[in-house]
């Protein structure tokens, strides 16, 4: 299935590695033209430089903290100027901190609200304007299962940042539909990639890892980086033009949900 993405123009935040660099990959190969988003500037331009060789696009880079209140602004500028529009953004970047509810400070909350939720809206509400004046686009925010349902002890921080995501982008979706604007969420499982937290957990107790595995995940693995990239590159398409407000999950059954 061609996606239609040749010269379109897509952002994405916390691109260089793990879900959000497998995501630039997907559309990437699309022939989509990209702006990433990271802190640490080299390995930000090391994988803009491994896709530009892969894939022959052009891919440009801004290393920024997207929780710098003009970081959002700045990015969507910056699309603008260099590519002259925006067309798809993918907002990805996040974090945890974990720890029980009563532990919990303020500051974690803050951070982690900051992080999952206020920079992708702020991002969002620069978008937008632009989106329109590109004739419309998608966006496409990066949740988990765990905002979907619970995901248990120590998980409180992240379980309600990516509740309140995913509900942002339900009434976005609402307002934005008669602009021509597509917004979605995907809710990834356990994805293990090398450096990320799940291979590290692997890595660490290979045998409590491989149980985990067993009682949790349906498909008997855990998920790649790759297959939520493939998603995402499908709904930031316009062949997902009916598919808006959803939240799908890529988890290989891992979670409980009806809905
Ligand atoms: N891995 C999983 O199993 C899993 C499951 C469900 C949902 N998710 C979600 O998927 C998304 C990506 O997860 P991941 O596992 O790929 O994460 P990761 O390995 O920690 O990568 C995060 C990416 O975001 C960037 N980033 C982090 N903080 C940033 C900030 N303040 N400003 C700009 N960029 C920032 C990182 O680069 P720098 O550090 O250089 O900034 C990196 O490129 C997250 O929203 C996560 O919650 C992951």
């Amino acid at each position: 299935m061609d996606l239609e993405l040749t010269e379109k123009t897509a952002l994405v935040t916390g691109a260089s590695r793990g879900i959000g660099r497998a995501i630039a990959a997907s559309l990437a190969a699309e022939n989509c033209q990209l702006l990433l988003c990271a802190r640490g500037a080299d390995a930000l331009e090391q994988t803009a430089h491994e896709l530009r060789q892969a894939h022959g696009v052009r891919v440009e880079t801004v290393a920024i903290d997207i929780t710098v209140p003009d970081a959002a602004s700045r990015l969507v500028e910056t699309a603008r100027e260099r590519f002259g529009g925006l067309h798809v953004l993918v907002g990805n970047a996040g974090g945890n901190s974990r720890g029980r509810f009563e532990d919990t400070t303020d500051e974690a909350w803050a951070d982690i609200m900051d992080l999952n939720v206020y920079s992708h809206l702020r991002t969002a509400r620069a978008a937008i304007p632009v989106m329109k004046a590109s004739g419309g686009g998608s966006m496409v925010f990066v949740a988990s299962i765990f905002g979907r349902e619970a995901g248990g002890a120590g998980l409180s921080i992240y379980n309600t940042t990516k509740s309140a995501l995913i509900s942002a982008a339900k009434i976005m979706a609402v307002e934005l539909g008669r602009d021509g604007i597509r917004v979605n969420t995907v809710a990834p499982g356990s994805i293990r990639f090398p450096g990320g937290s799940w291979d590290k957990r692997v890595k660490a107790d290979p045998e409590a890892m491989k149980q985990f595995v067993s009682d949790n995940i349906p498909m008997g693995r855990f998920g790649r980086a790759e297959e939520v990239g493939d998603v995402v590159a499908f709904l930031a398409s316009d062949r997902a033009s009916w598919v808006s407000g959803a939240c799908l999950t890529v988890d290989g059954v891992q979670s409980h949900s009806l809905i």
